[in-house]
């Protein structure tokens, strides 16, 4: 039976990587060692630590994998404590939340191009590795990511041993600021995407902070894309996750239940106050 999206349930947590100084990921099982419940990618979970409080994160594993892994940035009260977490620990997690990626309806057949900046990897990490589960479904693969250092790359070591290797994925990875240790680009993520100056045939998965959106969504039409070829995911301050208690609407949709996912046409018809 699919357990209540309400309902916390319990979590054990069974693995701990540190991947940027302020970025850990945490892969999160049921008491019984089986994955707490099933996603899409996009989808998100709320992480609750009894006593301190709970949060949003989206779930970073691919729906193809038996565990569901977070990675999580370290800015406050509730994610110093998961910082802290060590193997073995419980939390509690609800969920699954929210729409996800229409990963096998719009993006089937096409050539994908995700865009991400810092800890905006975590949502499309899920996509990714889906669609690279599910190879022959899908076209050519660009990914552009960057971060202000190579430090601060998430997930480095997967992109740079598997991901970079693979047939038919072309991986773009650029840092803010030049640094000995790195041969790679030098720039923001927003020029770096006109300078690469991709083919407009693209659907384009996007998410990072709000300024690199603004930016790269100019730069894309720039190049001719539609905004109705641009998907990303949005970050509101959110509570319940359920579409219940308002915190998180728009004027009649609901990030947390209508979104976080939403195409650039489909913001743009609604009321300009977020
Ligand atoms: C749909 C969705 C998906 C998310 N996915 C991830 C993820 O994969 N990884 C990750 O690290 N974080 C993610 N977040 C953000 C995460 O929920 C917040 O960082 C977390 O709630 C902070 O909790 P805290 O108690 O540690 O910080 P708080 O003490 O609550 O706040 C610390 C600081 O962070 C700011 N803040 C808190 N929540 C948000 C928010 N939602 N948006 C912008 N600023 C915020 C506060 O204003 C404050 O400045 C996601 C948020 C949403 C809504
Ligand atoms: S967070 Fe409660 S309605 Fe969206």
């Amino acid at each position: 039976m699919r357990p209540d999206p309400l309902i916390p349930m319990v979590g054990v947590v069974t693995m701990i990587r540190t991947d940027t100084p302020d970025v850990k990921t945490f892969r999160v099982l049921g008491v019984d060692g089986t994955k707490p419940f099933l996603h899409i990618p996009g989808q998100c979970a709320m992480l609750s630590v009894p006593g301190v409080g709970e949060a949003l994160f989206s779930i970073t594993s691919s729906p193809t994998e038996d565990y569901l892994d977070f990675s999580i940035k370290k800015c406050g009260c509730v994610t110093e404590w998961l910082h802290a977490m060590e193997v073995g620990q419980q939390i509690t997690i609800r969920g699954p939340y929210g729409n996800g990626f229409p990963v096998d309806t719009d993006f089937a057949g096409k050539d994908l191009l995700f865009i991400a900046g810092g800890i905006g990897l975590a949502p499309l990490h899920s996509v990714i590795n889906y669609c690279r589960h599910y190879r022959d479904k899908y076209g050519k693969i660009d990914i552009v990511y960057g971060s202000r250092s190579k430090a601060d790359l998430v997930d480095f070591p997967e992109i740079t041993e598997e991901w970079c290797k693979e047939d038919g994925i072309h991986v773009h990875l650029t840092i803010d600021n030049a640094q000995d240790d790195w041969d790679g680009h030098v720039g923001f993520v927003p020029n770096y995407v006109k300078e690469l100056g991709f083919d407009t045939d693209k659907t384009v998965v996007m998410c990072g902070p709000p300024i690199m959106i603004k930016f790269t969504l100019a730069g894309l039409q720039e190049l001719g894309f539609r905004r109705e070829q641009v998907y990303t995911t949005m970050e509101l301050r959110m509570k319940c996750a359920l579409g219940k208690c308002g915190r998180c609407n728009i004027g009649d949709k609901y990030v947390c239940k209508d979104g976080p996912v939403f195409r650039f046409d489909q913001l743009d018809t609604l009321p300009d106050e977020y």
